[in-house]
């Protein structure tokens, strides 16, 4: 794929997807990350003599106008995070985008309104793409974590006009190829979260690809469950035992090394600051539940990540949310952000939970690189092709 290096933009307008779909709470922006990272591939587009149009989604509409998810919602905070004029269109094709389009000045940026709101977005409508990629000369991707999608705005139009990756795209393609593409070895993946079900695709690639594979969270319960471990009244998907087994087997043959939690913070109740104990994985009493991984298995990964050069983090080790079930979360991660400080593990981690939980132990900002992308992120770690990135690759 080509990036803003190899175009030039001189006088054109720039077609460029984002990912805006930031949370929002009354009409107010709560978390302007996803905002704040296309920054640098506008600013650049605009050192380049070019007419920035952004074109997103937000939230699911399924093809309707739904004024609740208009994006005339975060004109405001794209501006301030911009420090320019953003001129909103209320459609994305046609006169109303034409005309904001005309009318933007040098520096202006032109948002265009949710591109869902067409029914032909999420079905890679041809026509919507052409009635797309006709407002503008060249296409821009830099929505990574939208790129999981086959939509008008992510795939069909790429293959209309001179496309490239943008900034982000670039930045979070080479952190994940660093992390899994050509990594430097050993290579750690740490993937926690509640189900196997929901992370079978991505353990089943996981295993041949890393040396060590660290399961945490309600999935590790499944695999003790597995291996005949009494886990008491633990969330467990009893029925995917067997599947567990072969993931199991599958790593044995791959020569990648499994770390189940050794020990293991147990409660009779699911609420912040429940009476807890730790005891040995399969001491877990009956009527009990297993919430966090306790701290022998914390010193474990320790030295698991200390061996490691590189690291990729998928998923909570424990109930993070409620306290005290996050510490074996904070204090990993917080192992993983000194090794990366002091320039001795290249570590990438992604997904909804995952940065939450990484941003609650402080640990985040000292991570080589945190991806925007959750969706999308899971379907690359499951070695899936991205079809917004394969239309990059193809033109
Ligand atoms: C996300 O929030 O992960 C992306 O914006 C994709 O959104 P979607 O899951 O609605 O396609």
């Amino acid at each position: 794929w080509k990036t803003l290096d190899d175009m030039d933009l001189a006088g054109k307008v720039v077609l460029t997807r984002v990912d805006v779909n930031v949370p929002m709470e009354n009409g107010v922006v709560t978390d302007a990350t996803r905002i704040e990272k296309i920054v640098p591939t506008v600013k650049d587009i605009q050192a380049k003599g070019g007419k920035v149009v952004l074109l997103a989604h937000f939230d699911r509409p399924k093809g309707k106008v739904v004024p609740s998810m208009s994006l005339g919602l975060v004109k405001d905070a794209l501006a301030a995070a911009l420090g320019c004029t953003v001129i909103f269109a209320t459609d994305c094709i046609g006169a109303p985008a034409a005309a904001a389009i005309a009318s933007a000045g040098p520096g202006d940026v032109v948002l265009l309104e949710n591109t869902r709101f067409h029914a032909g977005e999420e079905k890679n409508d041809p026509e919507l793409a052409k009635a797309m990629a006709a407002l503008g000369d060249v296409y821009v991707n830099d929505a990574f974590s939208a790129a999981h999608r086959a939509h008008a705005s992510t795939a069909g139009i790429a293959h209309l006009l001179p496309a490239a990756a943008g900034r982000l795209m670039a930045a979070e393609l080479k952190a994940l190829e660093a992390a899994l593409g050509q990594p430097v070895r050993p290579v750690v993946a740490v993937v926690g979260g509640a189900k196997v079900s929901t992370k079978l695709d991505l353990l089943g690639n996981l295993v041949s690809k890393v040396d060590h594979l660290v399961i945490g969270g309600g999935m590790a319960n499944t695999f003790l469950v597995a291996q005949g471990v009494e886990v008491g009244k633990s969330l467990a998907e009893r029925d995917m035992a067997d599947t567990a087994r072969e993931i199991l087997g599958k790593a044995q043959a791959a020569g990648c090394t499994i770390h189940l939690p050794l020990d293991v913070v147990v409660a009779r109740e699911f609420k912040a600051g429940a009476a807890n104990e730790t005891v040995s994985v399969g001491a877990c009493p009956a009527d009990a539940m297993i919430l966090d991984a306790g701290p022998q298995t914390v010193a474990a990964l320790e030295s698991v990540f200390a061996a490691a050069k590189t690291l990729i983090w998928n998923g909570p080790l424990g109930a993070f949310e409620i306290e005290p079930f996050d510490a074996a979360t904070n204090a990993a991660a917080k192992s993983v952000a000194a090794l990366t400080r002091a320039g001795k593990l290249v570590s990438v981690a992604g997904g909804g939970d995952t940065v939450a939980a990484l941003n609650k132990a402080g640990a985040a900002d000292d991570f080589s690189f945190i991806s925007t992308a959750g969706g999308a992120f899971l379907e690359w770690m499951e070695g899936k092709e991205l079809p917004g990135v394969a239309a990059l690759t193809l033109t």
